[in-house]
């Protein structure tokens, strides 16, 4: 096997070569390409053929992840090592949506007893709600929940809600994020605190914004319900059991979970409570059947065959191999449209490191921007620059193959335009094509020399298309399952700690220090621009 420089180096070299070749043309000159670069996993069809890799760049991939050992830190993280080393934690957020006898342990330790305690409160509670044999203080049924929480305490638990929510649920499902008091007040607005449960999420229970809306949160219900009403509408997910007591939560309303799971990888945990409230145990257990389908998958399957390590090592062969900055990830399914920020985290705050565990510089470029929105909403805004911009832009494309939701006729729509888009991004339209058009309408010369260029798509841009067969709890398991998968093969191919997140603590550092600068309006020392701000907005 080649050393990690020289494998490098080989994908480097075969990606410069690969770029320089038509991706259509890829079909005809390498036979089988199609079926190399498909599978069927877990309910999800993964097409990778409209990547710009040829078959010599797919093995140079293929070789950098043997190289960088992917299969002995995919086995160190399954068995409970420390991998997040930088905290001195394992990283087990798989072993929450395992079997009750899976044999996972947490630095030898045996965790699928308390996992499975957990699992079994959370289930206790969630049916007693919707029974109504838990109730608010006056004995009304809980009609919606407020889950305030931020980051994996938020993104998660969201995009949950909206792949799985009934059309019309019994029990509503807000959420509040922001410190910004105007997502609050919007929030509640039209929302009764008298059938109002309210979650708190927050693994360290120290979030600021979290924190704030608590505050703001329990004031709403003592208002309505009086101190001890208050507290019976009240529970809250966290690591830190000292602070939810010390809040006021009941301890049988605490749901625990673990330091060896990641804010942005607890949507498998008690943090998404208020979804299995909300849609019920089976809805959240077909979920975890999910995304245990998935890590099976990805634990076995050879690296050839395997999904989350060939969309790992497609982000990596545009990234590093073609020098792709960005990628933009675009669900066809109104369901699925906060995909894209569920990601900014998940990748993001995972991979966006400039430095290995060791302190080193990392050598080669990490996590891009990922962003997106639902097709065909994009296609009305961004899409003329990933069509024509001068930058080229990588894509996943993610749609359901089948959907009965809505007036008949729309689904077939919007798959048109999912496969027409991935076609046109990567076949494009040559002058050639766009001339013969407008001469057969009769456009003077002088007029298709200018509008013939503008008319013109160069294509040859890359894109993943992603086929869930329906949306169900067990595919939509599998789909987040495999991005987080794929999320840390990447960082182990780029040689970073993908489960820590110190980048996000000095701002918060420096928020604190300015808050009562503002409140006091004496501004401590600055750079100037930011005193003449602090004196400006001063209270
Ligand atoms: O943004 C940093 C972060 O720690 C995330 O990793 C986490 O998801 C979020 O803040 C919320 O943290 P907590 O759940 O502790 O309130």
């Amino acid at each position: 096997m080649a050393d990690i420089e020289t494998a490098w180096t080989r994908l480097e070299a075969a990606a410069k070569a690969a770029g320089e070749k038509r991706i259509v043309e890829l079909f005809d000159a390498e036979p089988g390409r199609l079926e190399a670069l498909t599978l069927d996993v877990a309910g999800l069809h993964l097409d990778l053929s409209k990547q710009a890799w040829d078959e010599a760049g797919l093995e140079a991939a293929l070789d950098l992840a043997h190289a960088a050992d992917v299969e002995g830190a995919r086995a160190r993280m399954f068995g409970g090592e420390a991998i997040n080393s930088s905290e001195g934690r394992a990283v087990l957020h798989t072993a929450l949506r395992a079997a009750a006898d899976a044999d996972f342990k947490a630095a030898g330790v045996p965790v699928m007893a308390e996992v499975e305690t957990v699992r079994q409160r959370m289930k206790s509670f969630s049916e007693a709600v919707r029974s109504g044999a838990i109730t608010g203080a006056t004995g009304k049924p809980f009609r919606a929940i407020l889950h305030i929480g931020i980051g994996g305490s938020d993104l998660g638990p969201r995009l949950l809600w909206d792949a799985l929510r009934p059309v019309k649920p019994e029990i509503d499902l807000r959420f509040v994020a922001n410190v910004d008091g105007a997502e609050f007040a919007l929030t509640t607005a039209d929302m009764d605190p008298e059938e109002t449960l309210v979650i708190v999420v927050s693994k360290t229970f120290t979030t600021q914004e979290t924190l704030s809306n608590a505050t703001a949160a329990r004031a709403w219900l003592v208002e309505a319900l009086g101190e001890a009403g208050a507290n019976q509408h009240l529970a809250a997910i966290s690591t830190a059991l000292d602070k939810t007591a010390a809040f006021g939560v009941a301890d049988d309303r605490v749901f625990g979970f673990w330091d060896w799971v990641g804010g942005r990888y607890s949507l498998w945990s008690s943090v998404s409570l208020s979804v299995a409230v909300a849609c019920g145990w089976d809805a959240f257990q077909g979920f975890l059947d999910g995304g245990a389908a998935m890590d099976e998958h990805f634990r076995t399957a050879s690296l050839e065959k395997n999904a989350p390590v060939l969309v790992a090592l497609a982000q990596i062969f545009n990234r590093n191999g073609l020098d792709r900055r960005a990628r933009s990830v675009v669900p066809y399914s109104h369901r699925l449209r906060r995909l894209a920020s569920f990601l900014q985290q998940l990748e993001m705050e995972s991979n966006g490191k400039s430095v290995g565990p060791d302190g080193r510089p990392a050598k080669r470029g990490t996590a891009t921007v990922v962003f997106g929105d639902e097709g065909t909403n994009v296609q009305h805004a961004y899409f003329q620059c990933m069509h024509q911009g001068t930058e080229i832009t990588p894509m996943e494309l993610i749609g359901l193959s089948k959907s009965d939701e809505g007036p008949a006729g729309m689904h077939e729509k919007l798959l048109s335009n999912l496969l027409a888009q991935a076609e046109a991004f990567m076949v494009g339209r040559t002058t050639e094509d766009v001339v013969a058009e407008l001469t057969a309408k009769g456009v003077s010369e002088a007029e298709i020399a200018t509008l013939a260029p503008q008319r013109t798509f160069a294509g040859n841009r890359p894109s993943t298309l992603l086929l869930l067969e329906c949306l169900t709890p067990q595919t939509f398991g599998a789909l987040i399952a495999l991005y987080e998968h794929k999320t840390f093969v990447e960082g182990v191919i780029w040689g970073i700690n993908s489960f820590d997140q110190w980048g996000v603590e000095l701002g918060k550092v420096m928020a604190g220090r300015i808050l009562p600068e503002l409140e006091s309006g004496a501004v401590g020392t600055h750079d100037p621009s930011t005193s003449a701000l602090i004196g400006r907005l001063k209270v």
